[in-house]
């Protein structure tokens, strides 16, 4: 039969159709352990209570109203999200519905406050080599990937691209045309490659004294997944603007755009807009998630199993691990083999992993794992290791 998709994805052969706690099944019955959550969707795992109460009972009530007027889940999401991300700083925040639109925000903000306060010749915006921010066109022209350059040009223009971690580069590159610094606090889709805090706070520091917007894209690294509502908030900065996406609303779409003081006002009434984005719908799944997810004792377990996914992975010594990098559930580990087969080994034996590039095995779990999920999965992973590039 033809496959009535676009066939834009390399998928792994397997197909779903349940899932609860940490568990997926597929069309055939069987069960499988997932490590993936989604692509760092499913924060609270498949079928979590309090989700799916919070969701059925808002869709009895209210699924949508649009923005034309206010909705009051929406307006206690909001609230709870900006006093979650209150840390760095920020004020308030624009809903949307996914991470790429949530940087498109991002990439506005940064052009207008620019624009208002210094006119016209300001608007490119940096962001580091290696980056990944999304598939719109604006996104993919921020992505500082080549490989994503091509194909479907033109592209914006107004993007520069700079090694992550070279204060010089970045000094250099904020030349009087550049309005907003976009980065990931962990490259995520490129191989959980952290920022060095010594970096992220000189970079700040360069930002802040030339009115350049510090903007981190947290859509993959926030939400608790690194152990603290946000990545960035580890290197001890403020921010002007925090993107969001993916764990937000536990699987429901979403995207988020936050701003801090200095630019809490530059959007106005008319600026920017999305049909679906803060729905009542999404907003009391977001809810229920950040309910969850920002209490400190919590995020303080995320940390906790994270570093016992690494410790574990450590003792091993084994031959096919070279690096394990990473924070909180977001790990990445580096192996001898090509990273897809080892998926392929990994899920005919039960258990969801990730990629991120050729030989990265990328580790997002739903937050929920317990130890004896984790012991299980990595049992099955070391199984297969074992076997990998023979
Ligand atoms: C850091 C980062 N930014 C943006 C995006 C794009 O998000 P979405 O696919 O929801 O548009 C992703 C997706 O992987 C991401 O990891």
């Amino acid at each position: 039969m033809n496959d009535p998709m676009m066939n834009t994805y390399h998928r792994l052969p397997a197909e779903f159709c349940e899932g609860s706690g940490v568990r997926v099944k597929d069309v055939n019955g069987k069960w499988y352990l997932d490590f993936t959550a989604g692509i760092a969707v499913n924060s609270l795992g498949h079928g979590h209570p309090a989700l799916v109460k919070a969701i059925g009972e808002q869709a009895a009530k209210l699924v949508h109203v649009s923005n034309y007027f206010k909705s009051d889940t929406a307006q206690a999401f909001a609230a709870e999200l900006v006093a979650a991300c209150s840390k760095v700083g920020m004020k308030n925040v624009f809903l949307g519905n996914s991470g790429a639109e949530a940087n498109e925000g991002a990439i506005k903000i940064a052009r207008k406050y620019s624009l208002k306060k210094y006119g016209p010749g300001r608007h490119r915006i940096a962001t580091l080599k290696g980056s990944f921010h999304g598939r719109t066109i604006t996104t993919l022209s921020a992505t500082g990937q080549d490989r994503f350059h091509t194909d479907f040009g033109p592209f914006t223009e107004g993007f520069l691209y700079i090694p992550a971690n070279d204060i010089a580069a970045l000094e250099k590159a904020l030349d009087g045309t550049v309005c907003g610094l976009l980065m990931e606090p962990i490259q995520g889709e490129s191989g959980i490659r952290p920022l060095d805090a010594e970096y992220v706070k000189a970079a700040a520091k360069l930002c802040a004294e030339k009115d350049v917007l510090l903007m981190f894209d947290e859509v993959q690294s926030g939400v608790g997944r690194t152990g603290t509502f946000l990545a960035s908030e580890q290197f001890g900065v403020q921010a002007d603007v925090v993107t969001l996406a993916k764990g937000l609303c536990g699987g429901v779409p979403v995207g988020a755009v936050l701003a801090g003081g200095k630019c809490m006002e530059t959007l106005g009434v008319g600026d920017h807009g999305s049909t679906f984005g803060g729905n009542s719908l999404s907003s009391a799944a977001g809810r229920a998630v950040l309910s969850i997810v920002a209490k400190p004792e919590f995020l303080a377990e995320i940390a906790r199993k994270g570093e016992l996914i690494k410790a574990t992975i450590a003792g091993w010594k084994h031959p096919q691990v070279k690096e394990i990098r990473g924070k909180g559930l977001m790990i990445g580990v580096d192996i001898e083999a090509d990273a897809w087969p080892v998926l392929e080994t990994a899920l005919s034996k039960g258990l969801l992993m990730l990629s991120a590039g050729p030989k990265t095995l990328r580790f997002l779990p739903p937050y929920i794992i317990s130890d004896a999920e984790i012991a299980e999965g990595l049992a099955i992973l070391k199984s297969v290791l074992d076997g990998a590039g023979k």
